[in-house]
């Protein structure tokens, strides 16, 4: 035998210095579930690696996040009933405690990556990312509500956009809206190709934000679809996103690929809820072993080709991580 793959793999030294990839802390952002006043801190109950935190405790996990590297956050509302509508109108309010909380976190550390999810979805009382009417979820009626709410968040400091609605145009209209306002800095990351995934369910549960009637599939992609993927990506690119996301990203890692060998944007991943779900009760189970299937399932990421990765383990990686683990 000429050739025998197994003498990279002699020892932990060698296998080390062949390695291709490396999962690092920067590459990771934690997702983060806000709620109104203080002295919340609820465990998810499908998603028990996650919490429901008022800012006190938001601040608190942040401050922990930090010692051990990690900082980059992406931060979710979930809105009292009382304050939904059918245009979202909470969602660019001068009181609105999610703005609020922002302005509040950039104070305290200037320096973290704060991004903002854009979406009709947790302000609207249909439950939905865009505006309803008669059951057809309306487009261009739902974008100068996204503009909107962009500016408001840019305005509350965020650094980055991320519209997560898959209207038609949304990234123009946000672009366009964050210029007039000045914002210019602030980036857009698209979720370019998010499909209609049954693995968003612990997520829909965690901010009470599943659609009151009917589902997402006349917005979020069909799951049967590749090339479609690829067009979304040039559509968002042209529109002036800064970043284009795919969504779930275990079970898309073919779409991550594509889009890293067709575009030269950074590519960002979002390791969803029922992803991370899975690992949590087969490991609660005692099926899987945690600390082995969790960082490989991250690590699968990165190999497809994903720059940032959007995950509910990022905590406990970057904690790994600070050990030398
Ligand atoms: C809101 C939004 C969703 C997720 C991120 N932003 C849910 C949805 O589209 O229904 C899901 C994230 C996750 O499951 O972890 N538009």
């Amino acid at each position: 035998m000429l050739r025998r793959t197994r003498r990279n793999r002699r020892s932990a030294a060698i296998r080390l210095m062949v390695e291709e990839t490396q999962l690092l802390t920067s590459d990771l952002v934690l997702p983060l579930f806000l709620v109104s006043g203080t002295g919340t801190n609820e465990v998810i109950e499908s998603l028990p690696v996650a919490s429901r935190q008022s800012l006190d405790y938001i601040l608190k996990e942040i401050e922990s996040c930090i010692k051990v590297g990690l900082q980059q956050f992406v931060l979710f509302p979930s809105v009292p009933e009382k304050f939904k509508d059918k245009l979202g109108s909470y969602s660019y309010s001068e009181d609105n405690f999610y703005l609020e909380a922002a302005r509040i976190i950039k104070e305290k550390y200037p320096d973290i990556c704060l991004i903002s999810d854009v979406a009709l979805d947790p302000y609207s009382s249909d439950g939905h990312d865009g505006v309803v009417e008669k059951g057809i979820i309306l487009n261009d009626m739902t974008l100068p509500i996204l503009a909107k709410m962009s500016v408001a968040q840019a305005q509350a400091g965020f650094d980055i956009i991320a519209p997560s609605d898959m209207m038609d145009g949304r990234v123009a209209a946000i672009r366009t809206a964050l210029d007039q306002a000045s914002y210019t800095d602030v980036g857009i990351m698209a979720y370019t190709a998010k499909y209609a995934s049954g693995f968003y369910g612990p997520f829909r549960d965690a901010l009470d934000s599943a659609p009151k009637a009917g589902d997402k599939k006349t917005y979020q992609m069909n799951p049967a679809n590749r090339r479609e993927a690829m067009l979304e990506g040039e559509l968002d690119i042209d529109e002036g996103a800064d970043y284009i996301m795919v969504k779930p990203a275990i079970h898309y890692l073919d779409i991550i690929s594509d889009l890293r060998n067709a575009y030269n944007v950074p590519i960002a991943a979002y390791h969803v809820s029922g992803e991370c779900a899975q690992l949590l009760a087969a490991a609660k189970l005692g099926w899987l072993d945690y600390d082995t299937v969790m960082p490989e399932a991250v690590l699968s990421i990165k190999r497809a080709g994903a720059d940032i990765i959007l995950t509910y383990f990022a905590k406990e990686l970057a904690t790994m991580f600070a050990q030398g683990k």
